[in-house]
């Protein structure tokens, strides 16, 4: 149970989120496979909430894996090609009661409000219509894909009236035609769409997994375009249903990528909570393809040594770090981590191993310009990381002047007898840096 302090912690750090957030408009992807979910109910909590704090929402559901059950019930086979299924006369009229059914239950799910539900007292309207118009996917390689449509128009101004009267908007797989035929659009296509004309701040995709997970089994918090490409082209050659959710999720954050959608978000539909933890904590829980920054994070180098020394330099003179000389750097580089943003370094930490079970940070330091953009925390998660993979339990860091930035970190007030012997020798008595403590799981 999360106690009173934390509580009101919690909610004052995650201020900053809700101000940023609001008026915003957020297009969310809710997969077939999320509204199956057991979790879906928290998820549409979530969203209840987002909307009660002034995020102008655009819910679009796919209805995938409701498709293919309702058709196997009917003995109809459908086939896939490019990654599209192929709707036919015979399956459109299926199509359309298996999405009508899913839209059905999520105005129902909106509509609670009973006095122990986390509903109770939202009132949310939603408002659905003919905001798609669609064109039919045509006829590819000799495949004719028969009632499968692409997206032909979006109706920004009729969804914008719409959010701006506070209504919620959702919208479905189907789009509607100039000759007035339905048509069976991807879902991902849908929000991608929506999201580009829209000028959305934010495309949310919510897929099975809690984010992208690297060959370590590691959560990745943010992608490039490139990571996003190589994750997709992996798991699109996987046959099983959860790998093609989350393929299809990072092609559509690409497209989203490509046209000035700045933060596409991939969420955990599964996970109870991820969707508030990634928009309103530091850390998330999700992985961000973004475009809006271009820093990147990487190991140090010997041609760094000077970028470094400049950066450190100010914070030695006033005694904040202790002095390292371009020898001492030159040989301790293999220790450091850097952030490099448009060329220039703003921002390196360092882990020092003390014996085999445990670490030091040291040398941290962001360039004054550029600090309480999260370069800190970004850096310590990622020698945290390395630290975890090299096997330390302990992490310790001897700070003079952040120890409340450490603890806020998970660091504990530890003394000098915790340090292991060989690094206790070394410990400065004047400088009287605190000892602060991290256990690694
Ligand atoms: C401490 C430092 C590494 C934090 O890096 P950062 O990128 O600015 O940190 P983040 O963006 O992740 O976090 C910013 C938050 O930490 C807070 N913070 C920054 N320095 C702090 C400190 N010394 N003590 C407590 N909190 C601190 C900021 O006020 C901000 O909080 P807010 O968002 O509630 O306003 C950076 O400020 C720095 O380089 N300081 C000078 C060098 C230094 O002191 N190094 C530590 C030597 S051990």
């Amino acid at each position: 149970m999360i106690n009173r302090k934390d509580m009101i912690d919690l909610f004052r750090a995650s201020s900053t989120y809700i101000n940023a957030h609001r008026s915003k408009v957020f297009v969310v992807l809710l997969s077939g496979e999320a509204q199956a979910d057991d979790n879906f109910f928290n998820v549409v909590y979530d969203l209840s909430l987002l909307h009660n704090l002034g995020v102008k929402l655009v819910l679009v559901q796919g209805a995938r894996p409701q498709i293919t059950a309702a058709l196997e019930k009917e003995n109809i086979d459908s086939s896939y090609h490019q990654n599209l299924r192929v709707t036919e006369s015979v399956c459109i009229e299926i199509v359309k009661q298996a999405v009508g059914s899913l839209g059905i239950n999520i105005d129902a799910l909106f509509s609670m409000g009973t006095r122990n539900s986390p509903m109770h007292g939202s009132d949310i309207r939603l408002c659905r219509g003919n905001f798609v118009t669609a064109k039919p996917a045509g006829i590819h390689d000799g495949v004719d894909f028969h009632f499968t449509g692409k997206v032909r128009k979006i109706h920004t101004a009729a969804i914008n009236k719409q959010l701006n009267q506070g209504n919620l908007v959702v919208l479905s797989n189907l789009g509607y035609s100039l000759t007035g035929e339905v048509f069976n659009l991807s879902a991902e296509e849908i929000a991608t769409e929506v999201a580009i004309a829209l000028n959305a701040e934010k495309l949310i995709l919510m897929i099975p997994e809690d984010g992208v997970i690297d060959d370590k089994g590691q959560l990745i918090p943010s992608l490039s375009e490139s990571d996003a490409k190589k994750y997709a082209d992996n798991k699109a050659i996987l046959k099983d249903e959860d790998s093609k959710c989350i393929s299809q999720a990072l092609y559509a954050s690409l497209r989203a990528y490509s046209n000035h959608v700045h933060r596409i978000h991939l969420i955990s539909f599964k996970s109870n909570g991820a969707l508030l933890q990634e928009l309103f904590t530091r850390e998330g829980n999700g992985s961000l393809v973004s475009n809006d920054s271009f820093d990147q994070l990487r190991d140090a180098s010997i041609s760094d040594v000077t970028g470094i020394l400049n950066l450190i330099k100010p914070l030695e003179n006033d005694g904040t770090l202790v002095e390292r000389s371009r020898e001492l750097l030159e040989n301790e580089i293999q220790n450091f981590k850097i952030i490099e943003l448009e060329g220039a370094i703003i921002a390196c930490a360092a882990l020092y191993p003390i014996d085999y079970q445990s670490g030091e940070i040291a040398c941290i330091a962001i360039d004054s310009n550029e600090q309480k953009n999260g370069y800190g925390a970004r850096l310590l998660t990622n020698l945290e990381k390395s630290a975890s993979e090299l096997g330390f339990t302990k992490l310790f860091v001897l700070t003079t002047v952040a120890s409340h930035w450490f603890i806020e970190k998970g660091f504990s007030e530890a003394e000098l007898d915790d340090l292991p012997d060989q690094r206790k020798g070394l410990y400065n008595m004047q400088r009287k840096s605190k000892v602060l403590l991290k256990q690694l799981s």
